[in-house]
């Protein structure tokens, strides 16, 4: 059988429609899409020609056609097409190869394939199954059964794609309440020490910034910005006489204080009972609702929230790690924590104007500060300044 007649029968012409593949037209109901892009790839013109204009007399009305084998992948990549109609057997490269390439391919994986064959073959129709064929088109192509089995198809398509778009709508409806959630604990612990409760932005923002600066990705940018609102979170486990105090704190205070970092932590691990016994009723509540051990996000909180006061050279709370040894969030929200704590007003100390701020903060390079990242700090001055300035606290007294 030569190729040009192994797909269709002599007798098959564009011009013979049967009766009831046009009856078919009236049955569909009205609510079928027939803009969806069809890609037709055969190596034999005038195949192309006719499924073309059976499926065209259907209503459908985009298509996209091909009769080389070769350029099928480049065209996708242009055309994106919702359906592709594959012929098997074309020279230089089998619909099979071209069939393995697209559900390798991340874009086209789940695109709907059918597969045109001659082939008796229950060899070769295994393996396009195995390899991920949606359906078979027996030759020479029946138009009734065609113009079903691409209806079917595309429904099927369209149901996906429906999934698929409630999915994404659901999902980004979770990451809004999570990051809704994120800044109300946020604000809900800083209000108990700051009343305007801007510390958390302002120090989220700058370590967004100086991520930024060190290289990181989009992504991890956003995550270490949220991640970042929740750096003081344990300080709901300290007692308002410490929290508030005016005064210098007493040792015993302050190694109080320090525990904030632990509690932090511990708000993010996974409560077992034996842990909600040690939280008050109000933090394993607080504990419950962010509590998910499986989010990258509040992994990296949790080692925000205990690593935020170690320092460069080791002396720093709650373990005393140093140098890389810190996790780079916990390094990098030090920076941005002690700018903002430098740079605002605290009951304990006034606001120190922004270049007494830069330099105590210079004065601690490679003490208190991972000196590269505090290069990354003083690289992007402009933007630390506006952020401190457009989320400047505001004095309502
Ligand atoms: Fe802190
Ligand atoms: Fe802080």
């Amino acid at each position: 059988m030569t190729i040009l007649n192994k797909l269709f029968t002599p007798a098959a012409s564009i011009n013979t429609f049967s009766p009831q593949a046009i009856a078919n037209q009236d049955k569909m109901p009205s609510g079928d899409r027939y803009d969806w892009k069809i890609l037709i790839v055969d190596d034999v013109p005038v195949n192309v020609k006719v499924v073309k204009a059976y499926l065209a007399n259907a209503g459908y009305s985009n298509f996209v056609t091909e009769t080389e084998a070769a350029n099928v992948a480049s065209l996708l990549g242009k055309e994106s097409p919702d359906l592709m109609l594959l012929d098997i057997m074309m020279p230089e490269f089998s619909g099979l190869d071209i069939l393995r390439e697209v559900r390798a391919s991340e874009r086209f994986g789940h695109m709907p394939v059918l597969i045109l064959t001659s082939t008796e073959s229950s060899e070769i129709k295994r393996e396009a199954l195995e390899l991920g064929a949606t359906d078979f088109l027996a030759k020479p192509v029946d138009p009734d059964e065609l113009i079903l089995r691409v209806r079917n198809t595309l429904k099927l398509r369209e149901y996906q794609n429906n999934l698929e778009r409630k999915v994404r709508e659901r999902t980004a409806e979770l990451e809004h309440s999570r990051i809704d959630i994120i800044e109300c604990l946020a604000k809900a612990a800083e209000y108990r020490d700051n009343e305007t409760g801007r510390h958390v932005i302002r120090v989220s923002k700058y370590v967004a910034v100086i991520a930024d600066e060190l290289g990181f990705d989009e992504e991890t940018v956003f995550q270490l910005e949220q991640a970042a609102k929740l750096h003081d979170i344990g300080k709901i486990a300290i007692p308002d006489s410490i929290l508030q105090k005016a005064d210098l704190l007493t040792a015993d205070e302050y190694h109080i204080m320090q525990t904030h970092c632990s509690a932090g932590k511990k708000i993010f691990e996974s409560v077992s009972h034996e842990d909600r016994r040690h939280f008050n009723k109000h933090t394993s509540a607080g504990a419950a609702l962010i509590m998910n051990s499986g989010s990258p996000l509040l992994e990296m909180a949790s080692t925000i929230a205990l690593t935020h006061h170690e320092r460069w050279d080791g002396s720093g709370y709650p373990i005393g790690l140093s140098g890389e040894d810190i996790p780079i969030e916990g390094r990098i929200t030090a920076v941005a924590d002690v700018y903002d704590a430098l740079s605002s007003k605290r009951v304990y100390k006034p606001a120190f104007p922004r270049e007494k701020c830069f330099s105590i903060m210079e004065q601690s390079r490679g003490s208190h500060f991972d000196p590269a990242i505090l290069d990354a700090f003083f690289r992007r001055r402009k933007d630390i300044i506006d952020i401190q300035i457009h989320y400047a606290d505001i004095d309502l007294t």
